[in-house]
């Protein structure tokens, strides 16, 4: 956790702030390990004498997550998981935990989203006939819009990149604006790569080649502005920031990955400024393991007025302040953008992602 981002974004207790809608800023109230202008280790404090709640930092990320508890049970074995481990250890153990096991889940979505987000800066990144890149570029395209539609390169104050994973949309952002910028996003091995690549200047991860056949790849990474760019941990749905606190946002492929996508909708407006952007990429791949049916945007309900389709629901959403807050996403521009996630070294999954531009309204 970068100290100028901790004091520029002065985040608040987000325990405090579901219950009782109050802003508590939380203070640096111990630093076990730093290294230069990041603390690696430490513990944030709630400022309410009767709330006290701790967030820990952990390899550089700070969890600033209102069920700590929980989270933190829940995701106890990938915080704990050494990643010293030489690669013909780790290979061991993954043939030992075998398919479908936490170790294997975490291996795959490393192998899948680091390769799309920086196989482009790796000298053997196994280029064939799937670019790496297509996030990035689709995020582009987005910032195309919100420069044309709200100037958005004239816009000062700090950017917001949710659901950022192993964050090479956040980079993109501060060196395409020169911003301070935040990733923020619940996957700790994601965070933990995105960190330590900040403060050491390398990506390294498991790219999967087959079955449980992993290869271990490890690389320098020169990313411009990479000093404006930090990573916590944050739930998108309890994010721990003032109203307005940001001048605009992004979110790649994330609304169909939350439990209620409205009520994302919503956590983002109220974070972002008057008149801020808002650059959103969406699959509609719905899952009832993020999203309960009733949730989704489209995706059910066929013999409607929209016939199941997902885009005009979403259309409706930002035409309509949906969640009748004072502040809510307006709808400027949509495009369709390619995305594709490597599966593996045979399989890769394409998608059509649904990109729209949104703006805040009053
Ligand atoms: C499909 S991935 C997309 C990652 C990246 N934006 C990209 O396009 O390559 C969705 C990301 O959203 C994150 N995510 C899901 N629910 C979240 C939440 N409630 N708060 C923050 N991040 C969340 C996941 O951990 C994951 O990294
Ligand atoms: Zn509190």
């Amino acid at each position: 956790m970068r100290i100028q981002h901790f004091e520029t974004l002065q985040p608040v207790c987000p325990v405090c702030k579901a219950a009782t809608g109050r802003l508590h800023p939380l203070v640096i109230a111990d630093v076990t390990q730093e290294d230069g202008r990041h603390i690696v280790q430490g513990i944030l404090h709630c400022t309410l004498a009767t709330c006290q709640r701790e967030f820990p930092v952990i390899d550089g990320v700070p969890l600033i997550i209102r069920d700590i508890r929980g989270y933190l049970s829940e995701n106890a074995f990938q915080i704990s998981l050494r990643d010293d481990l030489a690669p013909v250890l780790e290979s061991a153990l993954g043939d030992c935990l075998g398919a479908g096991s936490t170790f294997d889940i975490c291996r795959q979505h490393l192998s899948s989203y680091t390769w799309d987000h920086y196989a482009d800066l790796d000298p053997q990144g196994e280029i064939g006939d799937i670019r790496p890149g297509s996030m990035v570029r689709a995020l582009h395209q987005g910032l195309d819009l919100a420069d044309t539609h709200c100037s958005l390169a004239e816009r000062s104050g700090p950017m917001v990149d949710i659901g950022c994973s192993v964050g090479r949309s956040t980079f993109a952002l501060a060196e395409r604006y020169h911003g301070l910028t935040l990733g923020v996003d619940l996957n700790f091995p994601m965070l933990r790569l995105a960190s330590r690549l900040l403060r050491t200047g390398t990506v390294s991860y498991p790219r999967r080649r087959v079955g449980l056949v992993y290869d271990r790849r490890e690389f320098h990474a020169a990313l411009p502005n990479a000093d404006l760019v930090d990573f916590w941990a944050c739930d998108a749905m309890a994010l721990p920031f003032a109203d307005g606190a940001f001048a605009a946002a992004t979110s790649m492929n994330m609304l169909d990955c939350v439990a209620s996508p409205v009520d994302f909708l919503g956590a983002m407006a109220s974070v972002l400024g008057s008149g801020a952007p808002a650059v959103i990429t969406c699959p509609y791949d719905w899952s009832i393991s993020a999203t309960p049916m009733e949730c989704w945007i489209g995706g059910h309900s066929q013999r409607g007025p929209e016939g199941g389709a997902s885009e005009p629901a979403l259309r409706r959403l930002l035409k309509q302040n949906a969640s009748q807050s004072r502040k809510y996403l307006h709808l400027l521009a949509e495009q369709e953008v390619e995305w594709q996630v490597r599966v593996h070294s045979r399989s890769t999954m394409c998608y059509k992602s649904h990109l729209v531009l949104a703006q805040t309204q009053e």
